[in-house]
């Protein structure tokens, strides 16, 4: 099989590992890919949210299956431009897509199925939003409708942090994005993420995990893409799991399919998880970044087999082949992150890391220049590992982390503290 995946982080070099692991794979061309991906794989340039020019590379390379890691190039309509053109795609069309390109959809979505969220109210007008919030009081959660990458949500917990979110956001603050802005009931409890592959009627669970967004020890700081995350979530023992199976992603599901847009590809859902009932916090069309990596190493080969079949509608039959071990990634910023940073500096001291299916470096931010392996993002290098618990994936994966020589970096020391 030669297949295509588009896409630039650590998601998508740990996918491009673990399709590798596969005999069937022929051939692998990633675009654009990163250093990473590059010692491994074919990169390739492309505008993958062109969907044109993706189906005409697809042709071009004789491509027979396209897995899509980011969410952008599947709301812009790439798996339905590759479908109707007969290639093989791992991705919802950009109708299912809109389960992470507005939130007011998914809501209406968990509505129709009864699945627990929530509550809310959406708004295309400032006024009207405002005197909701100041009716409901704070804390209240306020929410761009579109995709903001991942910084559209304002957690408010006083009503003038809340009054000057719903300015910002119809002030333009995330473009066409918060032309609507859905403001939420604030639900505590614990956070998880759950992932499923879906054939548009089958649902095949793949994982659990758990990232921490903020960059700071002790969960401290602004919100990042994610600094560091495990797998399994210890907290989805199996009765969180049935109930997020039973009662949000597969009803969630079935509404997709009744409304004639079956969901196909991997469904990530963030959960809130109190007196073990889950809620949806939201849905995302994509692998989590880093989850990926994470459950990518536990996967390994079957990872491929698993996303085909889902591909081929082919999932009821299909089945996860679960070794009882423990995965962690590290994410390796650089210094200033999430704010301002440099780029171009110099990462030393990858050649002599060791590469198993134990423990894998992970290149998210890289370019190679020179010979050399400079940092081109703010998050960078995933240090990932698993073992048969979670303390053994964390040594190893700190290990890995600290034989990295790149002073213009950073890592957070304790990924991992809520499990371990
Ligand atoms: P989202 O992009 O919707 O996942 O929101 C980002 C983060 O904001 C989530 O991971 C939660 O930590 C937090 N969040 C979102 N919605 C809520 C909510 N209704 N109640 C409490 N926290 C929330
Ligand atoms: N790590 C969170 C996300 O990928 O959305």
């Amino acid at each position: 099989m030669n297949i295509l995946i588009l896409g630039s982080g650590g998601r998508e070099h740990a996918l491009a590992w673990a399709v590798l692991q596969n005999p069937k794979c022929d051939k692998l061309i990633v675009a654009p890919g990163n250093a990473g991906i590059a010692q491994i794989a074919t990169c390739a340039s492309l505008d993958t949210e062109d969907p044109g020019a993706v189906a005409t590379f697809a042709y071009d390379h004789a491509i027979d299956f396209v897995i899509v890691g980011p969410e952008a190039p599947l709301a812009a309509g790439i798996a339905d431009r590759l479908r109707e053109e007969g290639i093989l795609v791992f991705g919802p069309s950009a109708e299912a897509a809109q389960l992470e390109a507005s939130k007011r959809f998914t809501k209406e979505i968990c509505a129709a199925a009864g699945a627990p969220t929530a509550a809310y109210a959406s708004f295309t007008e400032a006024e009207l939003a405002k005197a909701y919030v100041r009716a409901q009081g704070a804390p209240i959660v306020i929410k761009a409708d579109g995709l903001a990458a991942g910084k559209g949500v304002i957690v408010a917990m006083d009503l003038d942090t809340a009054l000057e979110a719903i300015d910002d956001m119809f002030g333009g603050a995330f473009g066409g994005a918060g032309a609507e802005v859905v403001i939420e009931e604030f639900m505590t409890g614990e956070e998880a993420s759950f992932f499923v592959l879906c054939d548009g009627e089958t649902v095949l669970s793949v994982g659990t995990a758990q990232d921490h967004k903020r960059v700071g020890e002790g969960d401290t700081g602004p919100n990042t893409g994610g600094m560091g995350a495990y797998s399994p979530a210890p907290i989805m023992d199996d009765v969180v799991t049935r109930k997020a199976m039973e009662e949000i992603v597969k009803p969630c599901v079935a509404e997709m399919a009744r409304r004639g847009m079956p969901y196909q590809g991997v469904l990530y859902a963030g959960l809130m998880i109190e007196n073990g009932q889950p809620r949806l916090v939201e849905y995302n069309v994509r692998f989590g970044d880093p989850e990926c990596q994470v459950l990518m190493l536990r996967l390994g080969a079957q990872a491929l087999d698993l996303m085909h079949a889902a591909a081929e509608g082919r999932l009821a039959e299909a089945q996860v082949n679960w070794a009882d071990d423990h995965a962690m990634t590290v994410v390796l910023a650089a210094n200033g992150y999430p704010g301002a940073y440099e780029k171009g500096t110099v990462i030393g001291g990858l050649d002599d890391l060791p590469e198993t299916s134990f423990e894998m470096c992970f290149h998210a931010g890289t370019t190679r220049k020179d010979g050399q392996v400079l940092a081109s993002g703010g998050r960078v290098l995933n240090a990932t590992a698993r073992g048969a618990t979670l303390a053994e994936a964390r040594d190893r994966a700190y290990a890995l982390a600290d034989a990295v020589d790149w002073p213009e970096g950073f890592y957070r020391r304790d990924i991992g503290w809520r499990a371990l």
